[in-house]
This record gives structure tokens, sequence and C-alpha cells, in this order.
């Protein structure tokens, strides 16, 4: 009988290492075998999955049994039997677990493409589930995957103990929530997405083949290889692997990428099903049963100095483990813990090392020690893998039914910009989002307010999880694509994009930028409510038209890349280089208008690297911050145990917004207070009801709508009406005050920022050192409802390009030359 612990612990091994594409194989008597692939959706995982959606499906059926069958759902699972055999239920679904290299609603979104170019929409996609491990260590069924065992708690918020060490910009997850712009470029979309919200039902217990990464690091990517990759892309799926697989190459940050690079995800599917097929003889590696565990803590074992959250303050350790073994020691408690890292030493931390030990705490697994050489000797492949990969790729059989270009015949790309001929263009605006969903309502508005009033230009934040905002401003860097994409549809191409940076303000690392902390991060949820559906807006993303501009991980070596990618003269643009060229281009004697609707952290940066700030804002409007007079209102920062009296957008950076309150400019602040005065559904779904409609007027309706009967349905959704107050800000910078009636209050105050969690983000009164700042204390709201209404219903610059579908449409039809 296996113990309950071991398989936990496997749990912790495949969300600690992220050993994605791991495969859990199941076998039932005269059927074909079913595969679960669990996937965090980096781009071997890409390969590894094309290359089981390939085999002969009267040996491999991929069949919807309408179970999602995951590892994590084994955890509490009591039918386990003995990890003897190899493996035996199956697949049906690919799940994806977002506890890695990539975030959960690109991560899906990319799935659901992959497998509609493959024509498998048959196939279903779970996502993590909703449920967390309660206080007395009850496991729910429905336990996430987005957060390792060390930090789950009962929601999908948490620390990044262990994923901090992954990069979260260039290079980490914004490159593959985007697969490096290709999926965008390449990909068929599928239509008419449904999200499935929750998931998952314990199937049965799953015996296990571990390839642990000292057997993939025998199958390096090498040269031979790529070039025999590049010379056979006879299929679309070949041909987006190859893709995916170059760009890999061209922006690995060293020269060794065909030793560094390993073919981690494939062969690890290649092992798996060759498993499937002759048990121990393995085509593919050489195998051997080992007893193992993973080592979840350091030795000495059984200290106690409260880095270990199972045995932290309690009187009995989660799980029933035992004190003084191997998962009671310390756990890592940052990239820099210094327990793990002894000065001129090598590293002593061993969490999340796989460890052949005897023993109650050993599991018995088949295990792949290397790759096996090809067999033919004179094959410029050396692994017999190799041959097995490109083969069933480039099989003319089961493969993919075109790409983005192939799908539509008359595809274009086409750039809109507006034509305003000789009006004069108002104040120049900069919108400075976290592209929370409220930001993309808040946008809406102000492309719609006249261009004689304001000139808008965007700035969005480097984001992910570094800076992301409100209590519901949840978004990871690749949803820059949405902001791309409504542009688009408004008919303006011509609004650059920057990309701020991922990280608040001193949370990156300092020797090495690319990772950080997540100290404030930590409180926004990873699942429903949070970073998976403002990533696919609520999974309406894809019903906006297509933006031909998207983010790319093209880059080139004058901008300070590694090598020159294919198409250097593309890039993403960053925050500061939109912010210079907009200074550039203002006329003399004009000055700039910021709107900030997420964490300050750009514009804290915009000013430490200004001499003279004063001389290029005339103001800034900044949605944010929480006065509470005498300590009975609270903030709204979720997930969080402190009695807190904050705001999520300073709380998320309190640095930086303590950096712009000490500035010299002149900032109208929009606090919590009256955003909560504005959140009414009814008022505002009621007005545009009544309304002619508009293509953004009705896009803004069916998001609202959604959102309202999430608030009423799901108790994950209580928070949705904040949405609404984001709005504000944008409505207030419109200026139209005499319908607006808004009244302010000067106050001294000054924001807190002295890394104490329970009061960072604070906004205080301060007599003495506080800066005057203009406070919006009250509006009229019916006023505020018919204007936001209005404004989005005018059928003056409205949008160009209505939806998708209409897209879809004129694509698939000449275009008429006139
Ligand atoms: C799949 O396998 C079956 C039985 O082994 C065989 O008859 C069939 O030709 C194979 N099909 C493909 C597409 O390889
Ligand atoms: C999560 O746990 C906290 C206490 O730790 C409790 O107050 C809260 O109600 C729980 N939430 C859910 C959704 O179970
Ligand atoms: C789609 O496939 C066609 C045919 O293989 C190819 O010419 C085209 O470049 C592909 N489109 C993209 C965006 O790669
Ligand atoms: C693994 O453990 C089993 C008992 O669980 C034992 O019979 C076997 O000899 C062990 N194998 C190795 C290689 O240690
Ligand atoms: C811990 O052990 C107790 C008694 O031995 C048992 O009742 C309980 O179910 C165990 N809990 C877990 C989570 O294994
Ligand atoms: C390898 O090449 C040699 C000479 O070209 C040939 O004689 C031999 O049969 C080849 N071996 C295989 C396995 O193809
Ligand atoms: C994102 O921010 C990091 C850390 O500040 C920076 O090094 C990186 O260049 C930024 N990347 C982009 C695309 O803005
Ligand atoms: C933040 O970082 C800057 C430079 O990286 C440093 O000068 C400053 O002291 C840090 N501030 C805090 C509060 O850690
Ligand atoms: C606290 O302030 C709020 C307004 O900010 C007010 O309505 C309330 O009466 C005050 N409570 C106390 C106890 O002073
Ligand atoms: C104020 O809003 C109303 C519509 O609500 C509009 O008719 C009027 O033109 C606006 N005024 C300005 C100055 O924008
Ligand atoms: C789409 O096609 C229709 C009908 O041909 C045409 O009227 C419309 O202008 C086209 N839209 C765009 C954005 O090209």
């Amino acid at each position: 009988m296996l113990q309950q612990k071991n398989l936990w612990v496997l749990l912790a091994m495949v969300n600690i290492i992220g050993l994605a594409g791991f495969n859990y194989l199941c076998h039932a008597e005269g059927k074909p075998h079913r595969i679960v692939l669990d996937t965090d959706v980096d781009t071997d995982d890409l390969l590894a999955l094309f290359y089981l959606l390939k085999l002969n499906r009267s040996e491999f059926e991929l069949e919807v049994t309408g179970l999602v069958c995951s590892l994590v759902h084994r955890v509490d699972g009591q039918q386990m039997t003995s990890f003897d055999d190899l493996v035996l239920c199956l697949l049906q679904a690919v799940t994806v677990s977002t506890n890695s290299w990539s975030d959960a609603g690109h991560g899906v979104s990319q799935i659901y493409d992959i497998l509609y170019m493959m024509g498998r929409d048959d196939v279903a996609v779970g996502m993590g589930g909703e449920g967390g491990i309660a206080e007395d260590g009850h496991i729910f069924p429905d336990v996430g995957g987005f957060l390792p065992l060390a930090e789950q708690g009962n929601t999908t918020a948490g620390g990044c103990r262990y994923r901090q060490a992954i990069p979260v910009g260039l290079r980490g997850r914004l490159d593959f929530d985007s697969n490096y712009g290709l999926r965008k470029a390449f990909l068929p979309q599928v239509h008419n997405l449904h999200l499935g919200y929750g998931i998952a039902v314990l199937h049965s217990g799953i015996p296990l083949t571990l390839v642990p990464l000292d057997a993939t690091n025998t199958i390096p990517t090498n040269e031979n290889f790529f070039k025999a990759f590049e010379q056979n892309q006879h299929t679309y799926e070949a041909q987006y692997g190859f893709r995916s697989l170059k760009m890999t190459r061209d922006t690995w940050s060293n020269d060794h990428f065909y030793t560094s690079h390993y073919m981690w995800d494939p062969f690890a599917a290649g092992v798996a099903v060759s498993a499937m097929r002759r048990g121990a003889e393995n085509e593919f590696a050489e195998m051997e049963y080992m007893n193992i565990t993973v080592v979840t803590s350091d030795e000495p074992y059984g200290i106690s100095d409260r880095s270990n959250p199972f045995f932290k303050d309690r009187d009995a350790p989660r799980f029933n483990l035992t004190k003084g073994g191997v998962h009671s020691g310390h756990v890592q408690t940052g990239l820099r813990d210094p327990f793990c890292f002894v000065e001129n030493e090598k590293g002593r931390c061993e969490d999340g090392y796989t460890k052949e030990v005897s023993g109650a705490e050993a599991v018995r697994v088949l295990v792949a020690t290397r790759a096996k050489p090809s067999p033919d000797r004179n094959s410029t492949l050396d692994r017999a893998f190799f041959k097995s990969f490109l083969d069933v790729l480039n099989d003319p059989r089961q493969s993919g039914r075109f790409n983005f270009t192939t799908q539509f015949p008359h595809y274009k790309e086409v750039l809109y910009k507006p034509d305003f001929g000789t009006k004069r263009l108002g104040k120049p605006v900069v919108f400075d989002m976290d592209m929370s969903v409220g930001d993309f309502l808040a946008l809406f508005y102000l492309l719609k307010v006249p261009v004689q009033e304001i000139n808008v230009k965007v700035i969005v934040q480097n984001t992910t999880m570094g800076i992301v905002v409100s209590p519901t401003g949840w978004a990871n860097a690749a949803t820059i694509d949405i902001v791309y994409d409504l542009l688009h549809m408004m008919g303006r191409d011509d609004i650059p994009v920057g990309l701020g940076d991922v990280f608040a303000m001193n949370q990156s690392d300092p020797l090495f930028s690319a990772v950080g902390d997540c100290k404030y991060l930590k409180v926004i949820p990873h699942g429903s409510g949070g970073l998976l559906d403002s990533d696919t807006l609520y999974g309406l993303a894809r019903d906006l038209p297509r933006s031909p501009r998207r983010y790319t991980a093209e880059n080139s070596v004058k901008y300070g890349a590694p090598r020159d990618t294919d198409h250097p003269e593309l890039r993403q643009p960053l925050a500061l280089e939109i912010w210079e060229s907009v200074v550039k281009t203002l006329d003399p004697g004009s000055k700039i208008t910021v709107l900030t609707n997420g964490p300050l952290t750009s514009l804290a940066k915009i000013i430490q690297n200004e001499n003279d700030i004063s001389s290029v804002i005339r103001e800034v409007y900044v949605v944010g911050g929480h006065i509470s007079h005498n300590r009975t209102e609270k903030g709204n920062v979720p997930n969080i145990d402190l009695d807190h009296y904050t705001e999520l957008n300073m709380f998320l950076d309190p640095l930086a917004a303590k950096t712009v309150f000490e500035s010299s400019l002149d900032i109208t602040l929009i606090p919590l207070g009256i955003q909560r005065r504005v959140g009414s559904f009814p008022e505002i779904l009621e007005r545009l009801r009544k309304m002619n409609t508009t293509p953004e007027a009705l896009f803004a309706r069916r998001l609202l709508s959604r959102l309202y009967h999430l608030k009423e349905t799901h108790y994950r959704y209580q928070h949705m009406d904040t949405f609404l107050g984001e709005i504000l800000g944008a409505v207030v910078l419109a200026g139209n005050f005499s319908k607006l009636d808004p009244t302010f209050l000067v106050k001294p105050i000054k924001v807190l920022a002295e890394g104490v969690e329970s009061e960072d983000g604070g906004v205080v009164t301060d007599e003495k050192q506080g800066r005057l700042v203009k406070i919006v204390e009250n509006v009229n709201l019916g006023a505020y409802y018919d204007l936001f209404t209005e404004q989005l219903s005018s059928k003056e610059q409205s949008a160009v390009i209505g939806s998708f579908d209409e897209q879809r449409r004129n694509w698939s039809v000449p275009l008429k030359l006139t």
C-alpha cells in the first residue's frame, strides 16, 4: 500500500522542478492506451504535445471521457495500489499546470489553438482547480496546480518561493506565454472559447515512469539534429515546432545552445510512449527500477527555523509528516537564502532533489537513466529518439489542417490609422495601465473622448507578476497583445505601446534582474477572478479583432540582445522608450497628462529618469490609495491575513508610490472610497442596454454582464465591482465637470513604504512631511454612468472593425478593390 506522503511528495516534485511533459500513462485491457499530459506549456512541451497528438490513434487514444485526470488529483486518492507496474489509467486530457514556465490564461489559449490546428477539439483541456488545502491538511479534490504544495493554502494566491527562479519577462514567462510571439503569427485561432471554470475529478491510482533531468540531459538538442529538423518541415506542426525551437536558439543567452538545451519534454513523451508499448524494454532510453523520494527540505532534518510551512507554528505537522524526516528540515525561502548559499561554497540546499533512498519514504519507480544512441550508426542523428521525433512530426497522417495564413485565403495585415484632418489635437495623455479588466474599459473611454480634448498614448507595465493592480487588475506581461487588439479594433494602430518593468521597485534580484520576489504580488490569485481571467479578458479576448501588431521576442544586438533574430527590425518597445518618444514629439510649451490605473512602477521610473519632471508633466491622475481616517474602513488587498487599510495599487509597489508622492508633480488622487461608490453593475448595464450600440459599447456590455453574472454566482468573483471603480480616473481626466460635478479635498499626504507588509502602501495625512494632493471626494453618480455609457455609444471615433468574426468574414472573400 502506497503511503499518501509519497504521493504528494511526487506532486511537490513535479511542481518544484517543473518537470513538465511528465507523462502519466494508463492502460485498460483491450483498449488503446490513454495518455494524460501534464504540461506547463513551455516550448519543448509543445513539441511533446505534437508528438503525442500524432501517435497512431488505434494504439493511443486521446478520447474524451469527460474526466480530467491529473496527478494532482491522485494526491488523496484511495485506490492507489503499487508503483510496480507501469501505469494504468490514461489519457483523455491535457492538463495545464501553471506553476512554472508559463501562466494559465496564456498557456491554455495556446493549447486550444494547437488542438484546433490539429483537428483535435475533442481533447479535453483541464485547468488547475480552485480548491486548496485546508488548515487541517485536508486536500480538496480540485486543488489548483497553480502553486507548489509548500505555498498552497485554500486559494490560488500564494508565494513564489521556488518559482521566483524563473525569469518573468524576456526569455522567461513573457516569451513562453506568447511562444516568442509566434502563437499569434502562426497558429489558427479557435473561436468561441469556452473556458471551464473549476475542474476535475479524481480518477484512479497511476504508477509512474520518471524521466529525471539526469536522463534528459543525455539528449542535448545538438546541431545535427537542429539541421535535420530545419530540413524536415513537411507539416504545419513541424513548421511551428521548428520555428519555436529556432527562436529558443536565437534568443538563448549564451553561445552554448547546442550543448545546454535539451529535448527535455519530447524525450520524456517518447520514453513514456515506448514504455507503454514495450514495458521496460524502452526504444529510446535505458531504464532501471529505483527506490526514490523527493527531498523537500534540507539537512539537518528536524530543525525548526520557521522556514518549513509543513511544520511552522503547528502542533501536528501537516500531512502527518515525521518530525526529523527528510521533509522536516529547512526549506529554501528565497533566491538568496543565506542558509542555502554559503559564501564561496557550492549551494547546499537540496529541496526538490530526487534521491535514491530506502525505507518507507521511498517509492519504487521505473527510471529512464540515459538516452539510447541511434541504432543506425551511419545516421547523423546520434540518439534513437531524434529519428522517431522527426518521423512522427513529419508524418502526413493526423497532421495539422492549416496555419493562420492558410486558414484565411484572403488574409491581409492592415494597420488602421486615423485621419483627424485639420482638427487641433487636445492635451497629450499617457495612460499607464496594468491591464486589469477595468483598464480596458477605461481605455475604450479614453479613445472615444474627442481628440480635440485628449490625445492618448499608452504605456503598459512590463508587468506580470511584478506590478499588477487593484483587487482585480491582475494580468501578465503577454496580455499586452489584448491592448494591441483593442487599439486595432478602434482604428488606433498609431498609438505606441511600451512595456514597463515586470517587477515592482526593489523586488528584482540585485545581481540577476530577470528574476525577483513577489512579496506584494503574492496576494493576487492565479485562478478564477485573478490572472487566469485577466489574461483572457474573461474569455472575451478572442472576440476582439486580431491586430497585426503583437508582442514579439524578435530583437537585435543593437538593443542588447545576445544576437540578431530573423527580423531584427521588429521589437517590443519598452515603456521608457515610448515615454522619451512622446516627450520628443511634444509641441513647444505643451506638457503631458498622465493617468495611472495600476501600480506606480513605470511613473516612478520615469521620475527617476527625468531631471525636471514638472517641465514635461502637467498633471498626474492616480487611481488608487485608501484614505482611512479612523481605521474603520478596510482596504482592498485580498488574500492577506493582516488587518490592513491599504489599497492594492499602492500596496503592489509601495516604493514606487512613495517616489511619486514625494515628487514635485501635481497629483489628483481617485481613492478607493470614491471608486467604491461607482461600482454598480445594474446602473451601468441598464444604461448600456438602452443605448444605440457601437461595437465597443456592445463589447463593454458583454464583458460587464459576464463580470456581473460571475459576481452573482461564484464566491471567487465577489470583487468584480471594483472594476467599475477603475474607470473613474479616465472619466475625471476627460474633465466634463459641468456634468460630473466632482468635489475635491486638498490634503497633505504621504505613502508608507518601510517594508512592513501590514502597512506598506498605506496613505496617511501628515501635516509636516506630507505633499499636498487633490483628492476626489465625490461625483454625481448618475452623471458618471451617463458619461461613460453615452461616450461608448457615440458614433464618433467608433470601432473600425467590430470583432474577430467580422475580420474572418473579410478574410474569407477577396478584398474588393475600389
Ligand atoms: C495504426 O495501427 C493499426 C494497428 O496497429 C494499423 O492497422 C494502422 O495502419 C495504423 N495506422 C496508422 C495511421 O499508422
Ligand atoms: C480559507 O482559510 C481561511 C482561514 O485560514 C478562512 O477564513 C477562509 O474562509 C477559507 N476560505 C475558503 C474559501 O475556504
Ligand atoms: C503557413 O504555411 C504556409 C505553407 O506551409 C507557409 O508558406 C506560411 O509561411 C505559413 N504561415 C506562417 C505565418 O508561418
Ligand atoms: C526497493 O524497495 C523494495 C521494497 O520496497 C525492495 O524490495 C527492493 O530491493 C528495493 N530496490 C532497490 C534497488 O533498492
Ligand atoms: C494522520 O494520521 C491520523 C491518525 O494516524 C489519521 O487519522 C489521519 O487521517 C492522517 N491524516 C492524513 C492527512 O494523512
Ligand atoms: C553504413 O555505411 C556503410 C558504408 O557506407 C555501409 O556499408 C553500411 O551498410 C551502413 N550501415 C547501415 C546500418 O546503414
Ligand atoms: C522588464 O523589466 C526588466 C527588469 O526591470 C528589464 O530588465 C527588462 O529589460 C524589461 N523587459 C521589457 C521587455 O520591458
Ligand atoms: C531600492 O533600490 C535602490 C537601488 O537599487 C537603493 O538605492 C534603495 O536604497 C533601495 N530602497 C529600499 C527601501 O530598499
Ligand atoms: C470613521 O470615518 C467614517 C468616514 O470616513 C465615518 O463615516 C465614521 O462615522 C467614522 N467612525 C468613527 C468611529 O469615527
Ligand atoms: C459632456 O458630456 C456630454 C454627454 O454626456 C456631451 O454632450 C458634451 O459634449 C460633453 N462636453 C464636453 C466638453 O466634452
Ligand atoms: C469588410 O468587408 C465589408 C464587405 O466587403 C466591407 O464593407 C468592410 O469595409 C470591410 N471591413 C474592413 C475593416 O476591411
